[in-house]
């Protein structure tokens, strides 16, 4: 793998007495795509929150580009250079598009090169463009995913986190929002997505993690893990079977 951009080195989470992560360690190379896989409750969320500084591991580290940034406050983070499209997209739904986009710029300075990456997101999102205008409510899933897409990525982040990017899309926009993700990567940024559908992640991940009940069961190339039928048994082998 290239030199890694993120680093989880043996972490443990826990939920009061619940223990969700079991030394927990992978890797995101600079530029590449990475997917993590399992079924529900294997802790995906809970991977993005210890990133995202939502919660802190009990033990373990949390690296990004070198510096350590488990403890650190969210904002923290985000500043740092890490952007988040979190579960079910939360969009600002009274908001206007426009609006949404520009929460996504919140503590930029400078002005003229938000008006600019705005432009840029109009250009790479023309659905988003259509409705730039409108209450962000009113825009159907797979619209919502990418306004929550361009809106983490008005923050200029060189790491990208994706929970469930596809989830709930009709499969015209899965195809659409997966496309997007590539060219996102192609741009410059580093993606780390979570996803249950391992089929469609592998389409355009580089390398994957296999998440079963909080330990990593299996990893390495998306090639190799495509069609891999331990993955099936690592989704059924769960606590809860996807
Ligand atoms: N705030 C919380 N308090 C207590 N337990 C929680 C909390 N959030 C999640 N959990 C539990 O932690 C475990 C991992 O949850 P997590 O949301 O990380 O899983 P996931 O892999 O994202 O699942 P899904 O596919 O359903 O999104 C689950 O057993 C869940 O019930
Ligand atoms: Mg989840």
């Amino acid at each position: 793998m290239s030199e890694a951009l993120l680093r989880l080195d043996r972490v443990n989470t826990f939920y009061g007495p619940v223990q969700v992560h079991f030394d927990l360690s992978l890797q995101v190379g600079r530029g590449r795509i990475v997917s993590l896989l399992g079924g529900n409750a294997s802790g995906k969320s809970t991977t993005m929150k210890i990133i995202l500084g939502l919660l802190a591991p009990r033990s373990g580290t949390v690296e990004f580009d070198g510096a350590r940034i488990d403890g650190w406050p969210t904002h923290r983070v985000i500043r740092a250079g890490i952007g988040s499209v979190p579960e079910a997209r939360r969009i600002f739904p009274l908001m206007s598009v426009r609006e949404n986009l520009l929460m996504g710029a919140y503590g930029r300075a400078d002005r003229k090169a938000v008006g600019e990456d705005l432009e840029r997101m109009l250009t790479l999102f023309p659905r988003v463009a259509e409705r730039i205008n409108q209450r962000a409510g009113v825009l159907s899933g797979g619209e919502q995913q990418m306004l929550a897409m361009a809106r983490a990525l008005m923050g200029r982040p060189r790491l990208i986190l994706m929970d469930e990017p596809t989830m709930g899309l009709s499969p015209l926009f899965v195809d659409r929002v997966l496309e997007l993700i590539a060219e996102i990567n192609r741009q410059g940024v580093t993606v780390f997505m979570v996803e249950q559908n391992a089929n469609l992640a592998l389409q355009i991940a580089h390398e994957g993690y296999v998440l079963q009940t909080g330990r990593i069961v299996l990893q390495g190339a998306a090639a190799l893990l495509r069609g891999d039928p331990r993955i099936r048994e690592a989704y059924l082998g769960g606590a809860a079977a996807a």
